[in-house]
């Protein structure tokens, strides 16, 4: 359930500011009848009519960015920086389903569905974020093994549910590790290795539950197919009993 002015604002017919307006003013109704108070709760379920008129709910849109480095995962930027948002021609108010660092790359969802957003980003539903790490230094037996046990983050235990050393370069100083989480806390992988030492040199991140990058290079999308929104509407588990 949502505030009615908030879906009327979504809807993309007025601001939220407007919307209050029109409901204070007596038309607004719904399922027909007048709803004048500004706390009135509806869902997508309900007829909205204005003036009578009845509201068409803003059609939604699904797409899956190959995020470059550089780019910032916000709808705007005070300082003027390009964010995802200009990456994607749309009309739509769509925005991102979480958040990648302005360095990292890979999987980004956006959505102007906010059902969808919040089925992935609910923590009950222990969505699997992989990501790649290039990571400065060579990572030992026993860091991998504190972070295997799990690391405090913002007072709560992270344990990634793999880590795996993929390549160690003894030449350069680095190691290429694999590491699955389920959280999605700020800068949460790079918070993970600096807790055991260790600097994220780059970041990438090549899947999200099911959806990864074949087909996608940096900064290319695509849209999802409906089945895809289906599969992601199947993976709701916080409101079952
Ligand atoms: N963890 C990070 O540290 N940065 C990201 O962008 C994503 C996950």
């Amino acid at each position: 359930m949502e505030r009615l002015q908030k879906l009327i604002a979504q809807s993309g017919y007025t601001s939220r500011r407007k919307a209050e307006e029109l409901i204070i003013n007596n038309r607004v109704k719904v399922n027909g009848k007048v709803a004048n108070e500004l706390g009135t709760k509806v869902s997508e379920k309900d007829i909205i009519e204005i003036d009578g008129k009845i509201l068409e709910k803003e059609t939604k849109e699904y797409y899956l960015l190959n995020k470059p480095r550089g780019v910032i995962t916000t709808t705007s930027d005070d300082k003027n920086r390009k964010t995802v948002i200009d990456l994607i021609p749309t009309d739509k108010r769509i925005y991102p389903v979480g958040r990648l660092d302005y360095d990292t790359t890979g999987v980004l969802l956006l959505t102007n569905d906010g059902e969808f957003t919040n089925i992935l980003m609910h923590p009950s539903n222990k969505i699997e974020k992989v990501y790649t790490a290039k990571i400065k230094g060579i990572l030992t037996k026993e860091a991998s093994d504190t972070i295997r046990n799990g690391i405090m983050i913002d007072e709560v235990k992270v344990q990634p549910l793999r880590l795996k050393t993929k390549k160690i370069d003894k030449k350069t100083n680095t190691s290429i590790v694999q590491i699955i989480i389920t959280e999605g806390k700020n800068h949460e992988v790079k918070r993970i290795f600096e807790s055991v030492g260790y600097e994220v040199l780059k970041l990438k991140r090549e899947k999200v539950a099911f959806f990864d990058l074949k087909d996608l290079t940096s900064g290319e999308y695509r849209k999802l197919t409906p089945k895809e929104v289906a599969k992601v509407y199947s993976l709701k588990n916080y409101d079952k009993k």
